[in-house]
């Protein structure tokens, strides 16, 4: 594995490889690389010749007085669990190497971005589909690699692809959980120890969810008032939202029958001074959120 940090080394990295011929899979992320990123590289390794990862904790996502400042960083743990993931190149630039002096473009993607987080942190998406296309203008990978575990975003992603007619597949990956269900994020680093074990009651109700899903109810109201209800809750724990929404539009649905064409429970809750998001397909849902008894 090369680890580079220029866009210039990374360009010259790319070129022979792209004349070569060879497929090429990227995977964008902050670092302080978990397992769910993991799974990510390796859902790339299988598909592509050639494997890029990238590490950039990009500030144009964060509003003043988030937690750019105190993102979790890793750079040599983060390298390690690239090399074992089996990434051939490792992107890691300093700022200047991404936005130059004077950058002043910025990507606004409407539609789905409007919604959940779009509502907290009305300029994070335009962050996210900025930096992400640049990255994609950089590498132009055949595929890109995003979790659902951060589903907006692979959507905003989607759209932003889509919309500006970005030559690359974009591969959703579910989401990689601990034992008792929570969802790996970096930012779970944050959380303090009764904070962690409270956690874990996040996605217990999202699994009721797709149990009550499961068991017939549509009504989205009386979905969205369960998962309130189980997150109101969880001591020390705020919610900013918690909505049964459209599967890929993430407008909220309205009533029973606009959950024909599926449904996703989204839920952003802050605990202390972490934000953690997490949400569930309900009439899909991944593996670790089957119901015991169905
Ligand atoms: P980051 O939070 O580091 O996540 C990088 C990628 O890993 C994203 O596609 C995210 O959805 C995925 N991911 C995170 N936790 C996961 C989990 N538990 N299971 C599966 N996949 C998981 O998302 C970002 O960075 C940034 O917004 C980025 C896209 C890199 C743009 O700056």
């Amino acid at each position: 594995m090369r680890t580079l940090h220029t866009r210039h080394d990374l360009r010259e990295a790319l070129a022979p490889l792209r004349r070569e011929g060879r497929s090429i899979g990227l995977v964008p992320t902050m670092g302080y690389l978990h397992a769910g990123h993991v799974r990510l590289m390796e859902r790339a390794r299988t598909g592509n010749d050639v494997v890029v990862a990238t590490v950039f904790v990009n500030p144009t996502q964060f509003a003043a007085g988030e937690d750019l400042d105190t993102y979790p960083r890793d750079a040599e743990g983060d390298a390690r669990r690239c090399r074992e993931a089996g990434v051939d190149l490792l992107w890691m630039p300093p700022v200047d190497q991404v936005y130059r002096d004077g950058h002043a473009t910025t990507v606004a993607v409407g539609g789905v971005a409007d919604h959940l987080c779009g509502r907290s942190r009305p300029t994070h998406f335009a962050g996210v589909a900025t930096v992400v296309l640049k990255l994609l203008n950089l590498v132009g990978p055949d595929r890109a690699y995003f979790g659902q575990k951060d589903r907006q975003q692979l959507q905003v992603i989607r759209a932003l692809v889509a919309d500006l007619d970005v030559p690359v597949s974009i591969v959703g990956v579910p989401t990689v959980r601990e034992g008792d269900g929570l969802a790996l994020s970096s930012r779970n680093a944050y959380l303090t120890p009764n904070e962690r074990r409270e956690a874990s009651a996040i996605s217990r109700a999202l699994r009721a969810a797709v149990d009550a899903w499961a068991a017939g109810e549509r009504d989205p109201g009386a979905l969205r008032d369960g998962l309130t209800a189980r997150l109101d809750a969880i001591p020390g724990a705020r919610i900013d939202y918690a909505e049964i929404v459209h599967p890929e539009h993430m407008s909220p649905l309205g009533s029973a029958a606009d959950a024909a064409a599926g449904a996703l429970a989204a839920v952003a809750v802050h605990l202390g001074r972490t934000r953690l998001i997490d949400n569930v397909r309900l009439d899909e849902p991944d593996t670790p959120f089957l119901s015991a008894t169905g």
